[in-house]
């Protein structure tokens, strides 16, 4: 018989059917008479209760059904009894398919920490917790190309090795093929890169964005949406070594389009949550964050707040609030004053632009008073920086000079030169991370629990 998703069964469209269903024992409790055993499929957050009267079945083979067991189990679909479940299967036969002992199963008993949970990462799936943020997780990939692809945007696929380290976001990760313990070396005793792999050294991409340029010079409206590497040492709630990343690129937007691209697809984003993934979400707000869905309903329903930085540095100065940090004009923004931002003075998501042109990347457009440049950085509540971004320079002495001033040699970057050199035009974008979107849509806490296997210093196990 083919098999029913759990999903569908309980839509109740088979009743008084026979069906089949295949999964993984939740729980399994009785009495001396039947047995009521949860079944999951991972289709849905929910489990369907299979009753077993316990007379018409082998005693040895429903020993064999504990919690974290595959079965595959024939029924009749009825009307509940108990409450809770609207359908439930009168069972007519099971087979066991993988035993899962019950003395040595991790997950046999509920309640584990998060912390142990990822120490388990393996098996952390079969949790209502990680069932539903990978459930998540996967319906905000699909509404992010949705959302593009209902745009006319093309969707590029920017190269993870790179040759060119040059974008300065971040420390990057080496990619060889060569010894590590002896390394071809060349007359000054430098390791010689022109034996390795490509014919020079080569690293993990730490964003795809220079190429996303190239593209949108042609095509128009493009975004990547790949993984990116960093190989900072910082062991935060918020930063992996690992992640993914998603980058729009638009000729011709400036940095008002550019910001109202990003709290568009932002707010649609989560609309698209609320109305898409509901079981999901009703338990991480019950379970984790009690204000979680008050929160997402929020950031849909109001205008994000826009300022400069220099504004938002005099709002700090002038708060009265003892930070870790100190801030004055100049300084990078931490995250406690991002979130103190958004969070105490706003409430609400806030988008800062024009910082000061030392404290950003070489390419973003630089402003008339030759000291800020149209960088974007969308902040928001319980996270901080969710986006960065800003409009290019498209002039190309201007993007050549700042390039010197910054010690950024251009014969390595110039293929990037080329498209301010043969048809340049105003263009912007900026970069999403993705997991620091789905820790705000599930309210989780740290960014570990948003990724199936995440990377992050002294942690790649497997
Ligand atoms: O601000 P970032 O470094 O910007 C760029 O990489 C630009 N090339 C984007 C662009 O304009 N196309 O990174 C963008 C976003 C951040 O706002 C943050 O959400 C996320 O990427 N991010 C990280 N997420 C997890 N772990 C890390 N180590 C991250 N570093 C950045
Ligand atoms: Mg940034």
């Amino acid at each position: 018989m083919q098999r029913t998703k759990v999903v569908d069964v309980l839509t109740g469209q088979d009743k008084g059917k026979e069906i089949c269903v295949k999964g993984w024992v939740r729980t399994k409790r009785g009495n001396k008479n039947v047995a009521f055993i949860a079944l999951n499929d991972g289709s849905s957050f929910h489990s369907v209760q299979l009753v077993a009267d316990l007379a018409k079945f082998d005693e040895d083979t429903l020993r064999k059904v504990t919690t974290g067991a595959c079965i595959s189990a024939t029924g009749l679909v009825v009307e509940s009894q108990g409450s809770g479940q609207s359908v439930e299967l009168q069972m007519t036969s099971i087979e066991v398919l993988g035993e899962a002992d019950a003395e040595t199963y991790p997950l046999q008993k509920k309640g584990h920490s998060l912390e142990f949970l990822r120490e388990i990462a393996h098996l952390r799936f079969r949790t209502n917790t990680f069932g539903a943020v990978f459930r998540i997780r996967h319906a905000m990939a699909f509404a992010i190309h949705k959302f593009f692809n209902d745009k006319g945007f093309f969707y590029i696929h920017s190269p993870i090795i790179t040759g060119s380290d040059a974008e300065g976001a971040g420390a990057m990760f080496r990619v060889t093929t060569l010894d590590p313990v002896n390394p071809p070396k060349n007359e000054t005793g430098t390791v010689d890169f022109k034996e390795d792999f490509f014919g020079g050294p080569t690293n993990l991409t730490v964003s795809g964005q220079l190429e996303a340029e190239l593209a949108a010079m042609a095509l128009g409206q493009v975004y990547t949406f790949g993984p990116t590497f960093r190989a900072e040492n910082s062991n935060t709630s918020r930063h992996l070594a690992e992640f993914w990343m998603i980058e729009p690129e638009v000729a011709f937007n400036e940095i008002k389009e550019n910001m109202d691209l990003a709290e568009e697809m932002l707010q649609y984003l989560v609309q698209y949550a609320l109305d898409n993934c509901k079981d999901d979400l009703e338990f991480l707000n019950q379970q984790y964050d009690k204000e979680l869905l008050d929160r997402l309903r929020f950031v849909v329903a109001n205008k994000f707040e826009r300022l400069n930085y220099g504004e938002a540095v005099e709002i700090l100065k002038g708060s009265g609030v003892k930070f870790e940090f100190p801030v004055d004009w100049g300084t990078d923004l931490s995250s406690e004053h991002e979130r103190w931002l958004v969070e105490k003075h706003f409430q609400k998501p806030v988008i800062l632009t024009n910082y000061p042109k030392e404290i950003k990347a070489f390419y973003m457009k630089q402003n008339e008073d030759g000291k800020t440049v149209r960088a974007m950085d969308v902040l928001f509540p319980g996270i901080g920086e969710i986006i960065g971004g800003s409009q290019r320079e498209e002039n190309y002495d201007k993007l050549l000079n700042r390039m010197h001033e910054m010690h950024i040699p251009e014969e390595e970057l110039y293929w990037y030169l080329d498209t301010r050199k043969f048809g340049t035009c105003p263009h912007a974008g900026f970069g999403l991370g993705f997991e620091r979107l789905i820790l705000f849509v599930t309210g989780m806490a740290n960014i570990r629990d948003v990724i199936p296997f995440p990377r992050t210093p002294q942690n790649a196990a497997f």
